[in-house]
């Protein structure tokens, strides 16, 4: 007897929305879905240590560096799924600059968020820039994740790098661990642990302060005044996928319209891939955000990304606070 059709689901995004992706593909195929949730940087690093004998099919999520540095490391398939007319642009330019091996599925502009109960009872003026953080009187009421580990940090040391010039953003990223609390591993902890009360700046895609926000948390979003930064979350298959089938299916089920509307049931704000996606007035408004033109080429190249987490590892996280 064949046995049951099964996937196996690497997911980088919010762990609520990647149990409900998987609830709702395996509701939809019959197909039966095991879901592990790890950060970006993680779930790169554990396809890379199983690329001798894969076990993950599929991984949807997270920021879109890492899915191109494993495009470029040769970990990942290519595919060229149906779906792609209904795409966004951005969504397909992440495609073609890796050779079919990953593609965009949502995008959100990085920020930070701020508890405001606590920034009052701390007399702390309200942050608008990314250079306000650096100021003494934040020093350990700021997190951020780490950048090996989280997307996001990542994404934020990169950001840095481009919006500053890489000496000056370098000195920022100096400036700013005088002031963090704790490195978290995944990218939206400091913001849920603003929400409940326990940090009071936390730097985070600014769709993860706005879910606080709107669940009812004191939390205020901010696009920082200099301009920032943003990601195209991304998703690609596994080369040597066990599964292969299956996973094509749930990545051509992923780009769908109603597989993304599924997004706003989790309050989950980023800019659907699918233009025919539904979106919340909650959502940040990316057009009125100023953003940097991040080179996704460069920041998701094997040796650039490299080379500024160990820069970062060797100069940053090793000072003194
Ligand atoms: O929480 C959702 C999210 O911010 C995604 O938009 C992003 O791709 C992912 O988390 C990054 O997570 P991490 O920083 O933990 O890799």
């Amino acid at each position: 007897m064949a046995s049951a059709a099964k996937l196996t689901f690497y997911c980088s995004a919010q762990e609520d929305w990647c149990q409900l992706m998987a609830n709702k593909f395996q509701d939809a195929t019959g197909i039966k879905v095991n879901m592990t949730r790890k950060s970006s940087g993680e779930t790169f690093a554990q396809v890379k240590a199983e690329s001798a004998n894969p076990k993950g099919d599929v991984w949807w999520g997270g920021t879109g560096d890492p899915h191109l540095q494993a495009a470029e490391e040769d970990l990942t398939e290519p595919y060229v799924s149906p779906m792609r007319s209904e795409l966004n642009d951005w969504a397909i330019s992440q495609a073609t600059s890796a050779g079919d091996k990953t593609i965009g599925i949502y995008s959100g502009a990085l920020g930070y968020g701020y508890n405001e109960d606590l920034l009052k009872a701390n007399n702390l003026p309200a942050p608008s820039c990314w250079k306000d953080l650096t100021k003494p009187e934040y020093k350990g009421f700021v997190q951020m994740a780490n950048p090996n580990s989280s997307g996001t940090a990542y994404t934020t040391l990169a950001t840095m790098v481009q919006l500053f010039g890489e000496d000056e953003g370098f000195q920022f990223m100096k400036d700013l661990h005088k002031n963090i609390n704790q490195y978290t591993k995944s990218g939206s902890a400091p913001i849920k642990a603003a929400g409940r009360g326990e940090n009071t700046v936390g730097i985070v895609f600014m769709h993860d302060a706005v879910k606080q926000a709107v669940s009812g948390f004191p939390i205020k979003v901010v696009a920082p005044c200099e301009g920032t930064g943003y990601e195209i979350g991304s998703m690609s298959i596994i080369k040597g996928a066990r599964n292969m089938d299956e996973a094509k299916k749930f990545y051509d089920w992923a780009l769908s319209a109603d597989a993304q509307t599924l997004a706003l049931d989790v309050k989950a704000y980023q800019v659907p891939s699918n233009k025919g996606a539904k979106t919340s007035p909650s959502a940040p408004d990316l057009s009125s955000i100023k953003l940097i033109d991040y080179d996704f080429k460069k920041y998701g190249s094997s040796a650039e990304r490299k080379r500024l987490l160990k820069k970062w590892d060797d100069e940053v996280s090793t000072l003194p606070q």
